[in-house]
C-alpha cells in the first residue's frame, strides 16, 4: 500500500492518476498534536502503508487566528513531511468551519432556525450558505490555498469544505430569504407563475409581491408543502453553489481534481446529490455504522450501492469510516471482532476503491476525543493497531480488483425530492415513510443475494431486468416514462404505495392515483386508506400488511392479492399488469419483511434475475471486468456459510473448487473468469 494513489485501473476517473492498488486514506488534524508528534505519525503512516491523508479539513482558525494575512507556516511543513515521506495528500480547503472571529465581527453570517433562534457558533459548520461575507471570506482562504498548494508536488486531490450541508443545509434568516427569493424567480420568472405552482389560492397566500416571500419558518399551521419543497431544492443548490464558488477558484489555479465528501446515509437527507455528482471529479463518500436503525448492515449496503449510482457505475471513494465507534450516537458501539474487515469490504464489494478513515489518531480533546481511529488511544500496544494492519494487508492483496464494476440487474429507483415531500407535513398517514420503504425493498433483495443498481429518477433503465419503484411520490412526465419504457422493453416492474401522486410541484395528478402510473399498473387508487400505528391487515394470500391500504380499482390488470380485512377490505392489494415484453405490477399497502421477500422471490423468478437465498446477514456482490469475475462474499453471521463458487480466493490466496464455504464472520473475495456478461 506504499504505492501512489488509486481510484481506477481500466477507465481512471481522473487522468493522470496512478492505479493499481485499493487506497488507504485516513483524515489526520496535524493542528491538534505539537509538531514532534507529526514525525511518529508519518512514520506510522509509512509502516500501515497509509497512501492518502486529508488534511486541513478544520485549519481555518489556524491559519487565520484573526482576520488579517494566512500563516501557512505549519501546513506548508506538513505538507513537505508528507511529501517526503511518500504520502500523497488530500488537501481540505479549509473553509468548512470559520475562525471565531467571523461571528464577533459578522455575526450576519450565522444561520438561523426556521423558529429565528440564532445557531451560535462553538460546534462546527456555524455559516448561512447564503451568505455573501462568509463567501467571499472562504474564497479568499480558497484562493490562498491554491495559489500556494496548486502545484504541490504531494497533492492528489481536493477537498472542498467538509460535509456540506452535515448541520447547516436549512438556513431560515434573512439573507437566505433574499437568496431563496433570487432562486424562485429564476425558476419561475414571474410571480404569477409562482403562485401557479404553489397553489397559492388555497388559505389566502397569494402574493402580491416577491418581498413577501420568505422562507418556510416556523408557523401556527402546516405550511404550504409546494413552498416547503422549492425551499428545499434552493437549500440543496445553495449549499452546490458554495462548493461550485470554491471548485471554480481551484480550477482556475491548479488542474488537480477536485471532490467533497458527501454524506449518503440515513440521517442526513438535505441535499438533492443527484444534481451535485456531475460537478465532483470522483465521488466520495462518508458512511458511518448506524446504530439506531434496525439493521445497519443492510443500511451500509444500501449507501454503497447509492453511491456506486451516483458514481454512474464508476468506482467511488470512502472518504470517511470509523474503524470501530463513532461518538455522536446515544450509545457508540464498537465494532465487533472482524467487522473492521466486513464493513470496509462491504464497500469495497459495491464498488469502492478507496478506503479512508477518520481519523488517523484519536483526539486527546474536543467533541470527538471518544471516536475510534486508525492509531487509536492505547497506541500501537492495543488490538486497535494489529487490526488497522491486518486490514491494510487484506486491502493489498484486493488490488486486482481495482477498476472493476459491479454486476447487476436489479434497479431501484431512488429520489431525495420524493424523500423530502413524501415527508410532509399533512400527508396521509406519518407512518408511511420514504426511506423505510426503500430500505426494506433493497434489504429483501440483498438477502436474496440479489446486488441493485440505485439510480436517478429518470435514468434510461434499458438492460435491467428488475426494476424496483419505491414511493416515487412526486416526479416529473419523463420520469414516469422511463419507467413504463422499462417494463415496455421487458424488466419486471414494481412499484409501492403512495407513488406518482404529484407533479413537481407536489400538485395531485389529477384522474384517480396514481396519476403519472395509472396506465401503467392497469389500475386507479379511489382512496387511500392508511391503518392505525398497530393495526395490521390480511390478505388473501396469507400475507400481512401494515400502515397503509387503498381502495384500488383495477382497469387492465390481475389481481394476485387481495385485503381481506382493514379499511379496504375486498379491495385489490396486489395487482400485475402485463406490459410489452414485461410487467407492471403494483402493491396497494406495506408488506411486513416476509411478504416483501416472498413478493421478491417471485419477481426474481419472472425476470430471470438469479437469486440465492442467502438472508440478511450475507453480502454476495460480484465485480467484473472483461475477463475476470470477483465474487465477494461477506459472512456477517456466526455460522459457516457455503456458496457455489469456484476460483482463487484473494483473501486466503487458495483455490476454491464447487463451493466456497465462508467461515462464521469470515470474507472471501473469488477471483474467476467470466462465463457471461450480466448487466
Ligand atoms: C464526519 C466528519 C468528520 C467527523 C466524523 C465523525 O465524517 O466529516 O469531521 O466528525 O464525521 O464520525
Amino acid at each position: 500500500m506504499s504505492t501512489p494513489l488509486t481510484l481506477s485501473a481500466e477507465q481512471p476517473l481522473v487522468p493522470g492518476w496512478a492505479t493499481g492498488t485499493i487506497t488507504l486514506g485516513c483524515d489526520y488534524n496535524p493542528e491538534q498534536w505539537d509538531e514532534s508528534v507529526w514525525v511518529d505519525d508519518i512514520r506510522l503512516m509509512r509502516e500501515l502503508g497509509v497512501d492518502l491523508v486529508a488534511i486541513n479539513i478544520f485549519g481555518w482558525a489556524q491559519l487565520q487566528p484573526q482576520p488579517g494575512p494566512f500563516d501557512f507556516s505549519r501546513l506548508d511543513r506538513i505538507m513537505a513531511m508528507l511529501h517526503e515521506a511518500g504520502i500523497r495528500v488530500n488537501l481540505g480547503t479549509g473553509t468548512s468551519s470559520p475562525p471565531p472571529w467571523m461571528a464577533r465581527i459578522h455575526p450576519e453570517t450565522l444561520p438561523r432556525f426556521a423558529d429565528g433562534t440564532l445557531a451560535w457558533p462553538g460546534g462546527r459548520q456555524a455559516w448561512c450558505p447564503s451568505s455573501p461575507i462568509f463567501r467571499q471570506k472562504a474564497l479568499e482562504l480558497v484562493t490562498a490555498m491554491a495559489e500556494r498548494y496548486g502545484d504541490h508536488p504531494a497533492l492528489a486531490l481536493w477537498h472542498v469544505s467538509n460535509e456540506l450541508g452535515c448541520h447547516n443545509a436549512l438556513c431560515y434568516c434573512d439573507v437566505s430569504a433574499a437568496a431563496f427569493r433570487t432562486w424562485l424567480r429564476q425558476r419561475y420568472g414571474t410571480l404569477d407563475a409562482l403562485n401557479t405552482a404553489w397553489g397559492t389560492a388555497f388559505w389566502s397566500q397569494r402574493y402580491g409581491t416577491w418581498d413577501d416571500v420568505l422562507p418556510p419558518r416556523a408557523t401556527r399551521s402546516a405550511g404550504n408543502p409546494a413552498h416547503v419543497l422549492d425551499f428545499k431544492r434552493f437549500s440543496s443548490d445553495a449549499l452546490l453553489e458554495h462548493y461550485r464558488a470554491e471548485e471554480s477558484v481551484l480550477r482556475s489555479r491548479s488542474s488537480v481534481p477536485v471532490t467533497t465528501n458527501l454524506m449518503v446515509t440515513a440521517h442526513i437527507q438535505t441535499q438533492d446529490y443527484w444534481s451535485w455528482a456531475p460537478h465532483l471529479d470522483l465521488i466520495a463518500n462518508d458512511h458511518y455504522l448506524d446504530h439506531r436503525l434496525g439493521d445497519p448492515l443492510a443500511e451500509l449496503a444500501f449507501s454503497a450501492d447509492l453511491t456506486r449510482g451516483l458514481a454512474a457505475g464508476r468506482p467511488w471513494m470512502l472518504m470517511e469510516t470509523s474503524t470501530s465507534a463513532v461518538s455522536w450516537q446515544p450509545v457508540n458501539h464498537a465494532k465487533r471482532e472482524g467487522e473492521l474487515v466486513r464493513t470496509a469490504l462491504g464497500h469495497v464489494a459495491r464498488g469502492a476503491d478507496s478506503i479512508c478513515f477518520f481519523q488517523w489518531r484519536a483526539s486527546r480533546s474536543g467533541a470527538e476525543k471518544f471516536h475510534s481511529a486508525l492509531l487509536p488511544h492505547s497506541g500501537t500496544a492495543g488490538a486497535g493497531w494489529a487490526q488497522s494492519l491486518e486490514l491494510s494487508a487484506l486491502l493489498d492483496r484486493l488490488s486486482p480488483v481495482v477498476g472493476t464494476r459491479v454486476d447487476a440487474r436489479a434497479a431501484m429507483v431512488f429520489s431525495w425530492q420524493s424523500w423530502w415531500a413524501a415527508e410532509g407535513d399533512a400527508q396521509p398517514s406519518r407512518l408511511l415513510q420514504y426511506l423505510p420503504e426503500a430500505h426494506r425493498y433493497h434489504r429483501a433483495l440483498r438477502s436474496l443475494g440479489v446486488t441493485v443498481d440505485i439510480v436517478a429518477p429518470g435514468t434510461d433503465l434499458a438492460g435491467y431486468d428488475l426494476v424496483v419503484v419505491p414511493t416515487l411520490y412526486t416526479l416529473t412526465d419523463d420520469d414516469a416514462r422511463a419507467i413504463a419504457d422499462a417494463a415496455a422493453s421487458g424488466a419486471t416492474v414494481l412499484i409501492t404505495p403512495f407513488s406518482g401522486i404529484v407533479d413537481e410541484n407536489d400538485a395531485i395528478r389529477p384522474g384517480g392515483y396514481p396519476g403519472a402510473f395509472r396506465e401503467l399498473i392497469g389500475a386507479v387508487v379511489d382512496e387511500f386508506r392508511p391503518l392505525a400505528a398497530e393495526a395490521t391487515v390480511l390478505l388473501d394470500s396469507g400475507r400481512r400488511a401494515r400502515i397503509w391500504s387503498e381502495q384500488v380499482r383495477v382497469l387492465s390488470a390481475e389481481v394476485r392479492d387481495t385485503f381481506v380485512d382493514g379499511p379496504a377490505a375486498a379491495s385489490p392489494a396486489l395487482t400485475r399488469r402485463a406490459v410489452g415484453a414485461g410487467s407492471a405490477w403494483y402493491t396497494a399497502t406495506v408488506l411486513d419483511d416476509e411478504s416483501v421477500l416472498a413478493l421478491l422471490r417471485e419477481l426474481c423468478a419472472e425476470a430471470g434475475v438469479p437469486a440465492l437465498e442467502v438472508g440478511p446477514d450475507v453480502d454476495i456482490v460480484n465485480r467484473v471486468s472483461a475477463t475476470e469475475r470477483f465474487t465477494f462474499i461477506i459472512n456477517h453471521r456466526t455460522e459457516a456459510i457455503t456458496v457455489p463458487v469456484a476460483g482463487h480466493d484473494l483473501v486466503s490466496d487458495e483455490r476454491i473448487e464447487g463451493s466456497a464455504v465462508v467461515p462464521a464472520g469470515a470474507v472471501r473475495v473469488i477471483a474467476s473468469g467470466r462465463s457471461d456478461r450480466g448487466h
